[in-house]
């Protein structure tokens, strides 16, 4: 008796939890959060549906992106309700489900198994646990290139001693990118395979100037040529771009959730093969690992952690979810062009990222003749209101343009004005 009433008691608060999230899913699930601005702008969906201070030009989202104000709401919801009990939601049942459909959903958008995803704090901590945790010792080799960045790079080279691994960096040809071919792409890594490379580590689409590799070529030409595991740093990509990772033939992906998911900060996602499963050590370990045996849910083995974040992460996703592939590639196309266009049109500018839609993406790098690129980005900030990332590295001298779904080509020629 004693326990039936427990039961009933334990029932239906968790049903009543149940409903509580789907009334706050259901606020986000509106599809007139995505109205769009008027027939003359470009954007996808307005800026007042986002907290951009109205002087800012927002066009960083390759840095931090911005979280729709609907999510952001969210997730305040979630931690309300976590306040009115914290034990019950950090540790019963009530947000299990929930969790486990947010991962359903990373699942949808990466096209492979939930038992595959793991939900993570950002790339960096993917690429670490794949530096520490692959079965590499003496004789074997990591190798990568010039456009890894330091998150997908630095782990490497700080474990190779440890592990007795080498490590091996190569300096992409950057000035080659405009005009390069995805076959190209494929050369430039498949000449730098040796018999000891194990491990090769590329990004999806670089953060510098944005060359989109095609991994399915990649990794089927280092598969062949005897690597062993082909990692991915999708931290660009992930809500930019359509993925099917279980047809990419990638051994691991990861990406941050922050950047074009456009959720709460500090959180990331990996695929992790099946098979890769069973040789890749977790970073951290507590009481899961028997328990999700078998799936990637034990790179996720934290104890305590921000759980309404995560389930804000499934309000970005379904927000993400209702903008159409196609209307969602066309606007970044479009833009893309848009921005070549104003390059093409003055002497004073230079594009510095690919002129092929299939090599590139939303985000791409511009040299302003003449002047440092770091000065250009504050003069930007500081007069315009813009925002970029300026980059002085490898030969370049440009700054990284990466507009989302709620800028216009208005924004693009706010920004040029402020440099020609
Ligand atoms: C291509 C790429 N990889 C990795 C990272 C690191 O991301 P995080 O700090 O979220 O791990 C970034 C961040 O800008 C990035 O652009």
């Amino acid at each position: 008796m004693t326990f039936s009433r427990r039961q009933f008691v334990k029932t239906a608060t968790v049903s009543a939890v149940l409903a509580e999230i789907a009334g706050i899913r259901s606020i986000t699930h509106q599809s007139d959060h995505l109205t769009r601005r008027s027939q003359q702008q470009s954007s996808i969906v307005s800026a007042d549906q986002y907290s951009l201070a109205p002087d800012i030009n927002y066009l960083n989202h390759a840095s931090i992106g911005t979280v729709p104000v609907v999510v952001q709401r969210a997730h305040e919801a979630y931690l309300k309700l976590c306040e009115t009990n914290p034990w019950l939601y950090m540790w019963s049942e009530p947000w299990q489900e929930p969790r486990e459909q947010v991962r359903q959903q990373v699942a949808d958008l990466f096209q492979c198994d939930s038992n595959e995803v793991a939900i993570t704090h950002n790339t960096t901590e993917v690429f670490n646990t794949i530096a520490s945790g692959l079965p590499l010792g003496p004789g074997d080799e990591v190798l990568f290139s010039s456009l890894n960045h330091s998150g997908a790079s630095i782990c490497f080279a700080h474990r190779a001693d440890e592990k007795g691994y080498s490590v091996r960096r190569f300096d992409f040809p950057v000035h080659d990118v405009p005009e390069m071919t995805p076959e190209d792409v494929v050369s430039v890594y498949a000449d730098q395979i040796r018999p000891s490379t194990r491990v090769l580590a590329i990004p999806h689409i670089d953060n510098m100037i944005g060359l989109r590799h095609p991994l399915k070529m990649i990794a089927k030409a280092a598969h062949e040529r005897g690597v062993e595991w082909v990692v991915v740093d999708g931290a660009q990509t992930a809500s930019m771009i359509p993925l099917d990772l279980a047809e990419s033939g990638v051994d691991v992906y990861a990406t941050s959730a922050h950047k074009w998911i456009q959720s709460p900060k500090g959180l990331g996602l990996a695929y992790v093969r099946r098979d890769v499963q069973d040789v890749l050590s977790p970073l951290w370990v507590t009481w899961g690992q028997t328990r999700w045996k078998g799936t990637a849910r034990i790179y996720e083995d934290y104890g305590t952690r921000a759980l309404p974040a995560v389930l804000a992460m499934g309000d970005a996703l379904t927000f993400q979810a209702m903008i159409p592939a196609t209307e969602r590639s066309a606007h970044h196309i479009s833009m893309w062009k848009e921005m070549q266009e104003i390059v093409d049109s003055t002497s004073k500018l230079e594009w510095r990222s690919s002129r092929n839609w299939e090599a590139g993406g939303a985000l791409y790098a511009v040299e302003v003749v003449g002047q440092p690129s770091s000065d250009v980005a504050r003069h930007l900030f500081e007069e315009n209101g813009s925002i970029v990332r300026s980059f002085q590295t490898q030969g370049l001298n440009t700054i990284r343009i990466s507009p989302n779904i709620m800028n216009s080509v208005e924004d693009l020629s706010q920004l040029v004005s402020a440099v020609l």
